[in-house]
């Protein structure tokens, strides 16, 4: 009988557009009512990136990709499957991934979105893990991008959601470890419960209104804009997190102390540094970029994995552990053999 695959990451990489937006910028150019003291004490965030006009999302995803594809060193004829987190498509369809498809020049490839939100990365490395196990996929690319910084209301309004979030993209290559390695994804654990679907969202334009998807009124009134209620996505982030490493934990018969990396989500240095406080993990453990990136969303963790890798505290050997909260609500956690 023939051995069971197992999947591993070959190679990740990130790209973030050049324009750097500090705290003190979203009040002296946006003229939000806030302050580089409140988003710095509240969130740890001291500045995001922000794209120019005319670069888009799948322009992000290209340039990650083309950086995973090099530390892989994997050729883009070689990819046999794209899988695309995103909440910040680039058109309402079809999907991001086609668009990137097209810009990375490989035609015929099965292109699919995931909508996941901050979950949107661990959700597609799920899918990617199983399809390299059935034996019929090599290699996958996986990527995460985001453009927010279009889709937030850069006013005094909606400051308790604008100061938060960021623009960049990461992305990972996939694909069968050969006989006998050690190194693998030995674990994604993925939840999700609508039933507080709406405490994290954008509401319009939607489908479910009738007779159109969008009115004036709607956009007046701020509906196009996510809207969250903050204290209940924390509360539920600081349980989840730690709960679903939890089961990746006991499913591969490892403990907390074999753990080498976390690699979290990073929505808040609060709700980060509340979950090694829960777990017991000491914070340097835990490896952030929040300050410098603010939220991307999906794709915090795969720039978090490219950041660890190009400071050298990512190591081949190491275990690391993934973990991520987000609208849905989503969440989910994975454990990698590096
Ligand atoms: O990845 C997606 C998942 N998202 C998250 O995980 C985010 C989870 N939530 C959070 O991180 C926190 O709830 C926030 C950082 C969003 C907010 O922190 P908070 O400590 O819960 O603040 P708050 O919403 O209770 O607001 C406190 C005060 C309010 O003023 P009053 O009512 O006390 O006078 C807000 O109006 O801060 C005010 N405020 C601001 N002040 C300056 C809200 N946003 C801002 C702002 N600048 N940007």
């Amino acid at each position: 009988m023939s051995k069971p695959i197992r999947s591993k990451i070959f190679g990740v990489g990130y790209h973030v557009p050049p324009r750097v937006v500090t705290n003190e910028d979203l009040v002296k150019t946006y003229g939000i009512d806030t302050s580089d003291e409140w988003v710095q004490q509240r969130t740890g965030i001291k500045q995001r990136h922000f794209v120019d006009a005319g670069t888009t999302n799948s322009d992000l995803g290209v340039e990650a990709a083309k950086r995973a594809l090099d530390a892989a060193g994997v050729k883009k004829e070689e990819i046999d499957f794209i899988l695309y987190a995103t909440l910040s498509q680039d058109h309402e369809f079809p999907g991001t991934a086609c668009f990137f498809q097209a810009k990375l020049g490989i035609p015929g490839v099965p292109a699919m979105d995931v909508r996941n939100q901050c979950t949107g990365f661990l959700y597609c490395l799920s899918m990617a893990d199983a399809l390299v196990r059935t034996g019929n996929y090599k290699r996958i690319l996986v990527i995460g991008s985001e453009v927010h910084s279009h889709g937030l209301d850069l006013t005094t309004r909606g400051r308790d959601v604008a100061v938060l979030f960021g623009d960049g993209a990461g992305a990972a290559v996939v694909g069968p470890a050969a006989d006998g390695e050690e190194s693998g994804i030995l674990d994604v654990k993925l939840h999700a419960d609508g039933n507080f679907a709406k405490e994290l969202w954008i509401e319009s334009p939607g489908c479910s209104f009738h007779p159109t998807r969008m009115t004036h009124e709607m956009i007046d009134d701020a509906r196009i804009y996510p809207a969250m209620n903050g204290k209940t996505v924390f509360v539920h982030a600081v349980r989840r997190m730690p709960e679903v490493l939890g089961e990746s934990l006991k499913a591969t018969g490892k403990s907390l102390q074999d753990l080498d990396l976390l690699v979290p989500h990073q929505a808040n240095l609060r709700i980060n540094e509340a979950v090694a406080k829960g777990l017991g993990l000491p914070e340097s453990k835990v490896f952030n970029t929040i300050q410098r990136f603010g939220n991307t969303t999906a794709a915090t963790i795969p720039i978090g994995l490219s950041e660890a890798v190009a400071q050298g505290r990512l190591k081949p050997g190491m275990l690391v552990g993934l973990v991520a909260f987000g609208s849905g609500f989503t969440w989910g956690s994975a454990l990698i053999r590096w």
